[in-house]
């Protein structure tokens, strides 16, 4: 007898091909067989009645920060109940391998580094660890290169030396080999920042043999996208491995309207024979730490040591308020009145107030108030409202751009639970489903379920997952195509998707209106 039937779905497999009628068998972890619609139905432990529902491989969220979850939030609340299966971790340069960042890590959960217990040694360690927590999704990581950076040299804002350079080599080659997906950068944030195009085309050479993707968080999102774009292609062209670029986007009212030009810049390199791929997540607001805002010679951390240095203070403002000679600051591409505070530890009630409000209200210059709020707490968070609907929707439409929250899977009652996170974190793939499917059209179903299912699966070589063919392992998600929807806003975050009916992982029902069972499974490449 098979395990479960989820009969008479309308079957959308994930290749791309057309959606039909059909049924589905599950014995154990795997899909046992795909049935036409008037074929007998086998006897099973449990039936699902899918009549008026899409059934889908499970969604392989492609951009992930949820290194941590696995250690204080296991159920993973916001992402199974956006149909969510798989996570590929380790994203915009840092990951919980190398164990050198793991307070950033567990901060990034809303957890602290004790949480996480003994620290792993080895990539095999952390997934043995995340294995261990019973996670209700699957997990695959990249490693980040700022997280192999500090872990092989002590000066931050220079150039590896050659024993340096080979000891983020060899950490990054053990990791492969024990089945990360590849290497990611964070190239606004320290230390990514300090990194040549040469260091880390040098490091993603270790790549070439062993396979995995170079992901990377490009030097600039806005007027500088293109350039920043063009260095991560050429880093994947030199090391002779698959680039990446993570949540694609154009920045800034000065650069609205141009993201054309940049997803032609994706296809003139695809025709030159080289592997680029983008993900995005579907929102016209970014979010991340306000330390971003800093010019790279100085730290969130930093900033006390700044009180009895009114000289460098001074710098400070001002590249603050311009940008700097290498990195484009986040004020000057958006403007301080579309920067809005996300997170204050110290005063939860300044989440909400822009930087431009907040600052005329102190009476204090936007870079002050930035310092201020910095001072207070290193960990302040930022929402920036930088992206154009019209360019959201342009890289939405298209078929070969994957999806990712660029969140960690969290609940309401979890670590996050009392802070203004993104809505991306609950209602990026419902978002997809729901208002650029059914309401505005821009993409057919088959096409948006593709690319949040068998593309990523391949890209990260996820192998016997991302489609729906006998054999193939039993990540599903059953959903009402009328209803699905993303309920989360800016103003209310924590509010779980609509209309994802049932989710299964690894054959296991983990979610039917009701949280089931934790069946995610650590994953390593191939
Ligand atoms: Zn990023
Ligand atoms: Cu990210």
């Amino acid at each position: 007898m098979a395990d479960l039937l989820v009969a008479g779905a309308l079957i959308v497999d994930g290749t791309g091909a057309p959606g039909r009628a059909g049924s589905v068998v599950v014995s154990g972890d795997r899909i046992d067989a795909v049935l036409e619609p008037d074929a007998p139905e086998p006897a099973v432990a449990r039936r699902i009645d899918g009549r008026g529902l899409v059934l889908t491989p499970g969604f392989v969220d492609a951009h992930s920060h949820a290194d941590a979850t696995p250690f204080v939030e296991p159920a993973m609340d916001s992402m199974l109940r956006q149909g969510v299966t798989t996570l590929v971790v380790g994203n915009c340069g840092t990951s919980a391998f190398p164990p050198s960042d793991l307070d950033e890590v567990a901060a990034l959960a809303g957890a602290r580094e004790d949480d996480l217990g003994e620290p792993w040694r080895t990539f095999d360690g952390y997934l043995e660890r995340v294995q261990a927590c019973e996670p209700a999704l699957n997990v695959a990581a990249l490693v980040g290169h700022g997280s192999l950076r500090l872990a092989a040299l002590e000066d931050q804002r220079r150039a590896p030396r050659p024993d340096e350079a080979a000891a983020m080599s060899a950490l990054l080659e053990d990791a492969l080999e024990q089945g990360a997906v590849g290497l990611s950068t964070g190239l606004i944030y320290a230390p990514g920042i300090h990194a040549s195009t040469d260091e880390i085309a040098e490091l993603a050479g270790a790549m070439a043999r062993r396979g995995g993707v170079y992901a990377s968080h490009v030097r600039g999102e806005g007027r500088t996208v293109f350039d920043a774009v063009s260095e991560c292609i050429e880093i994947g062209r030199r090391a002779g491995v698959p680039s990446h670029v993570s949540h694609l986007k154009v920045e800034g009212p000065s650069m609205w309207g141009r993201v054309e030009e940049l997803l032609e810049l994706l296809d003139h390199t695809r025709a030159t024979g080289a592997d680029v791929t983008a993900d995005q997540y579907p929102y016209t607001a970014w979010e991340t730490t306000l330390a971003a805002a800093l010019p790279p010679w100085i730290t969130a951390e930093e900033l006390p040591a700044l009180r009895t240095d009114p000289a460098a203070r001074g710098r400070l403002l001002i590249e603050i308020e311009r940008g700097g000679p290498s990195a484009e600051g986040v004020g000057p591409t958006l403007g301080w009145d579309r920067v809005v505070i996300g997170s204050h530890v110290p005063a939860p009630d300044l989440t909400g107030r822009t930087i431009a409000d907040l600052a005329e209200e102190r009476g204090a210059r936007a870079a002050e108030t930035v310092v201020e709020l910095l001072l207070a707490d290193p960990n302040t968070g930022m929402v920036g409202h930088g992206m154009h609907e019209d360019d959201v929707r342009v890289i939405v439409a298209r078929a070969d751009v994957l999806v990712g929250t660029d969140g960690v899977a969290i609940g309401p009652d979890g670590p996050l639970g009392a802070f203004a996170v993104h809505p991306r974190y609950y209602g990026t793939f419902p978002r997809v489903l729901g208002r650029y499917v059914r309401e505005e059209q821009v993409l057919s179903l088959e096409d948006a379920v593709r690319k949040m299912t068998s593309l990523p699966a391949r890209r990260f070589g996820l192998a016997g997952r991302g489609t729906i063919e006998p054999g193939a392992f039993a990540d599903l998600v059953l959903f009402d195509p009328l209803r699905v929807a993303d309920r989360a806003t800016y103003e209310r975050p924590h509010a779980f998707a609509r209309g994802i009916d049932v989710v299964v992982v690894n054959g296991r029902v983990a979610w039917d209106g009701s949280t089931g069972e934790r069946a995610g499974r650590a994953l390593r490449r191939g």
